[in-house]
């Protein structure tokens, strides 16, 4: 039985040439010391395989049709075998995706593992970033909830803004001057045939740069690299000193990898993917429209952003970002590579994850867009008894849908200035003015409301005044 089990293995390999493809990852020399600082790159391809796995399971149930597409996204959460499971382990997959990518880059970046001979390395990473986040964003709008069109449909929206080209980006992504069943085959499209085939192709290559140029040294502080000697001194320093790729550094990957799974199992279990708003309607305004959390931090610079900046900041920002990151390996070549002796690259890192870490945070916890979920103010204002003027505009705020945009107190949107205290800002005729006209970034209301109307409005916002005379006066009587 041994015997004939180890003849077909004998057969197989010398028709399928097993070993000679695995031979290359055995004698593979790596440079020694290379630790738990080098696992991100693996881990990250290792979280694209589970979303390989895990999209062709939802790709199995998921149809891409405006009629289906949230049906059948229903059925996925709530009847297929595992298919909440697998939904959550896909979303989680995506931001531990996003995460170690990121965390990749950083060690990369803070190592100077872009140098020389290594350029070209960095080059196709910044292209995987990209893809990568392409994915992250066209795989939320396959949702096709509320939520996820509405989403689209405020990317499209900027996208448009942009000077020069928004137009025609926008018409690209969404197939069409609007959001429709055009849009979300060319989502579904690009997220399982154009983006996927791109990254594995890019993925290709990333990692047959890894091979040819091997990996990079740990950097020692005082250690130059010399672009002229660094290749011949790479050579003779992996022929004394470095370590077989399979198993001496592998393991390290796989454990980390194993670790990450396990997170992103108890994740996709315990927690999973968001909720499915309601079916995609762009007439129903119901819904808050929100990217996912990696996303917020660029929501959260629009929220804040004066609007006349903003098409010039969508246009040059990327534009700026984009020269920034692929120009890193060329603006400095050789030289130090030890973070030690690069403290600037140690501040630009810390300056960019704090800012993009609190604009996450600010997205993740401000009402930015407009709340469309805000109740009336009934139960949480009070107005100055006998004045029906401003319980008229009381009822009007909410109405109107002031208060989508404006907060009295504490309920209430951010997107315009909270309203709580605007007597001290503004007298009767400035909000009349203010009301009627609108400005950049409120509807004018003068063809929509009567002049009463406007009037008990501006009661109602004047009113505070008098509640906070009324009660000094009681206080001061009792
Ligand atoms: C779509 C969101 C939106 C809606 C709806 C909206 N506003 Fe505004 N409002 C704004 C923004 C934004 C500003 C800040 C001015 C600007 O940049 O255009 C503003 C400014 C104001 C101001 C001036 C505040 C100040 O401190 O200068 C007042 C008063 C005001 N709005 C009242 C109202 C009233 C009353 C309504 C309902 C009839 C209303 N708004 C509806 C977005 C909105």
């Amino acid at each position: 039985m041994k015997k004939k089990l180890r003849k077909i293995g004998k057969w197989l390999n010398d028709r399928g040439g097993f070993s000679e493809m695995l031979k290359p990852l055995k004698e593979h020399l790596v440079p020694p010391g290379t630790g738990w600082n080098y696992v991100w790159g693996s881990a990250t391809l290792f979280c694209l395989i589970v979303q390989v796995l895990t999209g062709i399971a939802l790709a199995f149930l998921y149809q891409p049709s405006v009629n289906a597409a949230y049906q059948s996204m229903q059925y996925i959460e709530n009847q297929a075998f595992m298919g909440s499971f697998i939904r959550g382990l896909h979303n989680w997959g995506a931001s531990g995706m996003v995460v170690l990518l990121g965390a990749h880059m950083i060690r990369v970046y803070l190592t100077a593992a872009y140098k020389y001979p290594r350029e070209m390395s960095w080059i196709s990473g910044i292209f995987l970033l990209g893809i990568t986040l392409t994915m992250a964003m066209t795989g939320q709008l396959l949702r096709w909830d509320s939520n996820a069109i509405w989403t689209g449909i405020l990317v499209a929206e900027q996208t448009g803004r942009i000077p020069f080209v928004g137009d025609a980006i926008a018409h690209f992504f969404i197939g069409g001057a609007t959001l429709g069943g055009d849009t979300l085959n060319r989502y579904f499209a690009m997220h399982v045939f154009l983006f996927p085939a791109l990254l594995f192709t890019i993925v290709g290559y990333h990692l047959f740069l890894v091979l040819r140029n091997g990996i990079s040294e740990p950097p020692k502080a005082g250690r130059l690299i010399n672009p002229k000697k660094y290749r011949s001194w790479y050579q003779k320093m992996l022929k004394k000193k470095g370590v077989p790729f399979f198993p001496d550094v592998i393991w390290r990957d796989v454990v980390f990898s194993l670790g990450v799974l396990i997170v992103l199992i108890l994740l996709g279990w315990l927690v999973g993917a968001p909720e499915l708003t309601k079916p995609a309607d762009p007439t129903i305004l119901e819904t808050e429209p929100t990217p996912d959390w990696y996303f917020k931090w660029i929501y959260a610079i629009f929220a804040t952003m004066n609007r006349f900046l903003e098409p010039y900041f969508l246009f040059f920002g990327p534009l700026l970002g984009i020269i920034l990151l692929f120009s890193v390996p060329f603006l400095s070549r050789g030289g130090e590579r030890s973070p030690l002796r690069r403290p600037w690259a140690i501040v630009g890192v810390a300056i960019t994850i704090v800012t993009v870490g609190s604009l996450t945070y600010a997205g993740l916890w401000a009402n930015w867009v407009p709340d469309f979920k805000a109740a009336p103010l009934g139960e949480y204002v009070s107005v100055p008894q006998e004045e029906p003027m401003a319980e008229r505009g009381k009822h009007l705020f909410y109405e109107m849908k002031c208060i989508y945009c404006h907060k009295i107190g504490k309920k209430g949107g951010s997107n315009g200035p909270a309203l709580t205290k605007v007597e001290n800002r503004l007298d009767e005729q400035q909000l009349i003015l203010q009301i009627s006209n609108g400005s950049a970034d409120m509807p004018a209301y003068g063809g929509s409301l009567s002049s009463s109307e406007i009037k008990a409005l501006v009661a109602f916002l004047l009113s505070e005044k008098k509640v906070n005379e009324e009660k000094r006066e009681t206080r001061n009587k009792e």
